[in-house]
Parts: C-alpha cells; structure tokens; sequence
C-alpha cells in the first residue's frame, strides 16, 4: 500500500476573531484518489482546504502533503505538489492578461519561457479557454474566470487537484465539460462542493463535515443515497438519486 499523499493529523484551526473552524480532524488520502468534502454552508470545507495548501496554519496537529509537513518553510514545495483553486476565481486570478495568469506559476518557479509556453497552450486547451487567452481576467464571466482559474493551477503539473467550488458559476455545458475534464485527469482530486451530483461522479470517496469535525468518511454513493443522514447534516440527496416529483421514477 503506499504512503498516504496527503494525511491530517488531529488538527485544530481557530481564525483571529476566535472563531473555531476546524475542530480536531484526523484523515489520510492515497494517491489517485479523487474525494469529495461536502458540508453546510460554514461546515469548514474551505478552512479544510486552505490548511492543505498552507494558506492557513494549524493551531494544533499536523498536515503533511506528499511526505513533507505544511509549514511556512514547506510552502514553496507544497504549491508545486498541490495546486489549489479558489472558492471565488478574483482571490487567484491578479495578472493583466489570462495567458499570465496561467504563466505565474511555472516563471514564479523559474520554469524556462518556452516550457512556460508549452505549459500554458497544454493548460488553455486542456481547459478550452484559448479565446480569451489575451483578455483581461477581471473583464471575464464567472465561468470564464473559473476556467482560467482551473488553467492556472493546471500549468504547474501538480500531483494534487484541490479544488474550492470548481462548478460554481458555470453553465450547464461548462459544468458538464469540467466534470468530463476532471474524470480525465490521472491527479489526486480534492473537492470542496455543494454539487453532491458531481461528487457522486467524480468522487469514489465523500468525507462529511459538520462545525469543524468529520461526521462521516466513505463511499460516495452510500453517503449521499441516504436521506436521513444528509438532512442531518444539512444536505440533501443529489438530484439524480431523487424520484421524478411528476411520476416518482429514479433517474436512470
Ligand atoms: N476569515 C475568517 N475569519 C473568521 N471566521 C471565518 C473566516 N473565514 C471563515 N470563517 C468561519 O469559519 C467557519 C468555516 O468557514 P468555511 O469558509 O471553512 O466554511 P465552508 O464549509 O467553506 O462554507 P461555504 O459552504 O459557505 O463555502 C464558518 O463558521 C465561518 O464563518
Ligand atoms: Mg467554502
């Protein structure tokens, strides 16, 4: 079996105001595994996230990504193995054009400018945001500023996909390519969402969080066919394990 890619151990995160937003979470990921955090609104999905790329630090426990423990002397080499996307795309996207943006990482990490330029064509495709490669992202549609978003991280080649709401802002369509784009990639994925209908496409594994705590960590499909439980955690079944309200069928 091989080392856990990313393992928390017993971790505590209090923000400045003293609010308590992770409360003692202990859970490991493998290689290759694609898991999906799900929780209500202020469960500590995002809080979880950012203390895996080191935009936060731990008050108590310890986070290691990839054998190497988060702290603020890991940080350089935590964000070449974890690329990271953010809830709201204006926290991540500052550059004058699109194809910067995208190009910030590897010149950041001293990647040569025609690597820099085969990274970004690779990302832009991947991601089919090439027609806007060369406007400004704060002029850009919410989808249109998560695809280069997406873009962004996907130039640093990390091992590990975490991801804030990737399908927030997107239009059916675009939803839908992202969630056939992501099947694709080989990458660890981890997923913060309310979109339990892509957790159960995308993710094998669902770990639950309520006020700071995991509530529950297993099979997607299990997790989220069971109504009674999700209500308890403030969710609800995703759409396509719903009966028809008109003639009470299950979606095939
Ligand atoms: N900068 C901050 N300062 C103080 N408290 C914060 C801050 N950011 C988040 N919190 C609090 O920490 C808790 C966890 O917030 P977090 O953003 O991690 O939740 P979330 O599960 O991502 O929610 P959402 O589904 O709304 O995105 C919440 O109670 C929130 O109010
Ligand atoms: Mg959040």
């Amino acid at each position: 079996m091989s080392h856990p890619i990313i393992d928390f151990a017993d971790v505590y995160f209090t923000y400045p105001d003293g609010k308590k937003a992770i409360n003692g979470i202990t859970f490991h990921v493998r290689h290759g595994e694609s898991v999906g955090i799900v929780g209500a609104n202020g469960a500590g999905k995002t809080s979880l996230l950012m203390l895996m790329t080191g935009l936060l630090l731990p008050i108590r426990g310890e986070v290691h990504v990839g054998g190497v423990p988060v702290a603020k002397k890991t940080l350089s080499v935590i964000r070449q193995k974890i690329g990271f996307t953010f809830q709201d795309p204006d926290d991540q996207l500052f550059m004058g054009t699109v194809y910067d943006d995208i190009a910030f990482g590897p010149r950041n990490y001293g990647v040569g400018e025609e690597e820099v330029k085969n990274r970004v064509m690779k990302a832009m495709e991947a991601v089919g945001v090439m027609h806007i490669k060369d406007r400004a992202p704060y002029k850009l549609s919410g989808g249109e500023k998560r695809g280069a978003a997406i873009a962004a991280i996907l130039s640093m080649e990390p091992d590990i996909l975490a991801m804030d709401e990737p399908t927030a802002a997107l239009d059916p369509k675009a939803r839908r390519k992202l969630i056939h784009l992501l099947k694709g990639f080989p990458y660890t994925k981890i997923i913060a969402t309310h979109d339990l209908d892509m957790v159960l496409e995308l993710c094998e594994r669902t770990i639950v969080l309520k006020e700071g705590r995991i509530v529950c960590d297993g099979l997607s499909f299990q997790i989220l066919s069971d109504a009674q439980l999700l209500e308890q955690w403030g969710l609800e079944k995703p759409l396509s394990l719903q009966r028809c309200p008109i003639c009470g069928t299950k979606k095939e």
